[in-house]
């Protein structure tokens, strides 16, 4: 069976970032002991890793073919909100010259709560747990680069791809990263990202495509890829 390699840490974040991979137990222990517990000792201990390994690659082998005609060789990616990086191992894995960079945070928050953050304090991910599971699903150490959100400087340099997944603008405001997405954006990058608000994009964005409609889904959001940054 394919897989990815996890260990526990790494599978408890795959379990924070992505809720669905609770199992129905899981979800009800949450809801009757709450968040502080769940978030910190359940998600952790009553998981079965291997089993976690499979259902993340799998997620995101399907995440995958969403964003794979955006994809090409010698691609500069940007990765903001990338979790443990399993989208991103994977267009390691299959498009030869891609150098990525993520921006991520690097804390799990005490109680974590899921939905919209005006914030942008909620963050459930660690940079050396990120960096450790690409290395171990060998991925080359100098062909990636990972930036703290709350403390590094951005990467400065212009990109062909951006992907934010079940990230910007799903759980914090698309005007955080605006004015830095001026700087990084060519004429012809392309921005992937799910919201819940895909009209707001049409006075930003000369071009926006619907890829994917999350209609089942508390937040109903939909995944867009936006082309030629208007202002
Ligand atoms: C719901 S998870 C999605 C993870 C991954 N993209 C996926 O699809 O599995 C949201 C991620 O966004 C990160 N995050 C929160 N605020 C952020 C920010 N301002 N910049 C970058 N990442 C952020 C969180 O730490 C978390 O890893």
């Amino acid at each position: 069976m394919e897989s990815f390699k996890l260990n526990r840490n790494i599978a408890q974040l795959a379990i924070l970032q992505r809720i669905e991979l609770a199992g129905p137990v899981l979800k009800r222990i949450r809801k009757l002991f709450g968040r502080y517990l769940f978030s910190n000792f359940f998600s952790k201990y009553l998981i079965n890793v291997s089993s976690i390994a499979e259902q993340y690659y799998f997620l995101m082998k399907r995440e995958y073919t969403f964003i794979e005609n955006f994809l090409r060789t010698d691609q500069n990616i940007l990765s903001i909100g990338a979790g443990i990086g399993g989208l991103e191992l994977l267009i390691k894995k299959n498009i030869i010259n891609t150098k990525i960079s993520f921006i991520e945070k690097n804390y799990i928050s005490k109680k974590i709560k899921y939905g919209w953050d005006n914030a942008n304090l909620e963050a459930y991910n660690s940079l050396y747990l990120l960096e450790k599971f690409l290395l171990i699903n060998s991925v080359e150490k100098n062909s990636f680069h990972i930036f703290d959100f709350d403390k590094d400087k951005f990467p400065n340099e212009k990109f062909d791809l951006i992907i934010s997944l079940y990230s910007l603008d799903f759980h914090y405001n698309f005007e955080i990263y605006h004015n830095y997405f001026k700087q990084i954006s060519k004429d012809d990058t392309v921005i992937i990202f799910d919201t819940i608000r895909p009209e707001y994009f049409n006075n930003i964005f000369k071009k926006v495509t619907i890829l994917k409609k999350d209609d089942n889904t508390l937040h109903k959001s939909k995944r867009i890829a936006c082309r030629f940054l208007l202002k």
